[in-house]
């Protein structure tokens, strides 16, 4: 398969306060916002509750130490399972606790196991009439097909890919779905390797992380 339709993921949240935002005592200060808020993101952990950290950057080290119980901001609904509501749409989470993140809930697990509370993470669906193809894929109309499609360019003999952003939000299962369809021959699998990063799969595949990114799914 070279070319893909529709694709969409979920993530499913596994608990609701968990994270590991600055775990460590000399985790570096990734945000470029103000101290409150980094203040709140390391404190709206719950693990971290009562505990002190020293964030280091640029050249500052921040002092921080996290009272007993969560700072009256931090935010409880961190993923979508965290909502209460059986209506599957658009609504605002709070991956780390404090910064809002519209997503889409799928909130009776209809794209999914049945389960409710799905934060989708990715999606296009070239169906829609102001459908694109999201970075790094690209888009190719067909003669035979009324709708563009996402892939990678026929003779090209790389894979190409796109990123979604899981926004921070800690999960333990992920879902979604694949539609694509072949053009010219199929090969499946190439270059069998035991790294993943030269592996070809004439398909798609879907892996998660980096350095090295771990394998959920292929289809050849
Ligand atoms: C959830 O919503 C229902 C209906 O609006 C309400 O009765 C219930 O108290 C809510 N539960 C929580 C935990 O907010
Ligand atoms: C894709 O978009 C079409 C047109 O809007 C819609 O009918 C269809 O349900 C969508 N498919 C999915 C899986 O969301
Ligand atoms: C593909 O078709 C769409 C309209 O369906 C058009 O907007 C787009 O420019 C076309 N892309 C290419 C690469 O021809
Ligand atoms: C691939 O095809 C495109 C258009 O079909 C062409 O412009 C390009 O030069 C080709 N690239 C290679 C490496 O053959
Ligand atoms: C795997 O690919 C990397 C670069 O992408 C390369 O440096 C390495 O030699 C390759 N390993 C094998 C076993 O081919």
């Amino acid at each position: 398969m070279k070319v893909m339709l529709l694709l969409s993921l979920f993530l499913y949240a596994s608990s609701t306060t968990s994270g590991s935002y600055c775990m460590s005592t000399d985790c570096t200060n990734q945000g470029t916002s103000g101290s409150f808020s980094l203040y709140l993101r390391v404190c709206c952990v719950m693990d971290n509750l009562g505990r002190s950290f020293t964030i280091k950057g640029n050249g500052i080290s921040r002092y921080i130490l996290c009272p007993s119980v969560l700072p009256k901001p931090c935010q409880s609904v961190r993923s979508c399972k965290d909502l209460n509501s059986t209506i599957n749409g658009d609504y605002t989470i709070y991956p780390d606790g404090v910064t809002p993140v519209e997503v889409y809930c799928d909130m009776n697990g209809i794209n999914c196991d049945g389960e409710d509370g799905w934060t989708r993470v990715g999606y296009f669906n070239m169906t829609e009439s102001d459908a694109t193809c999201p970075a790094g894929l690209i888009q190719k109309n067909f003669t035979n097909i009324d709708h563009p499609l996402c892939g990678r360019l026929a003779n090209s003999s790389t894979c190409i890919s796109t990123t979604f952003s899981s926004n921070g939000l800690t999960y333990n299962k992920v879902c979604g779905q694949v539609r694509g369809y072949q053009s010219f021959r199929a090969r499946a699998f190439l270059n069998f390797q035991n790294d993943i990063e030269n592996f070809t799969v004439d398909g798609v595949s879907i892996t998660h992380g980096s350095n090295p990114r771990k394998h959920i799914w292929t289809y050849a």
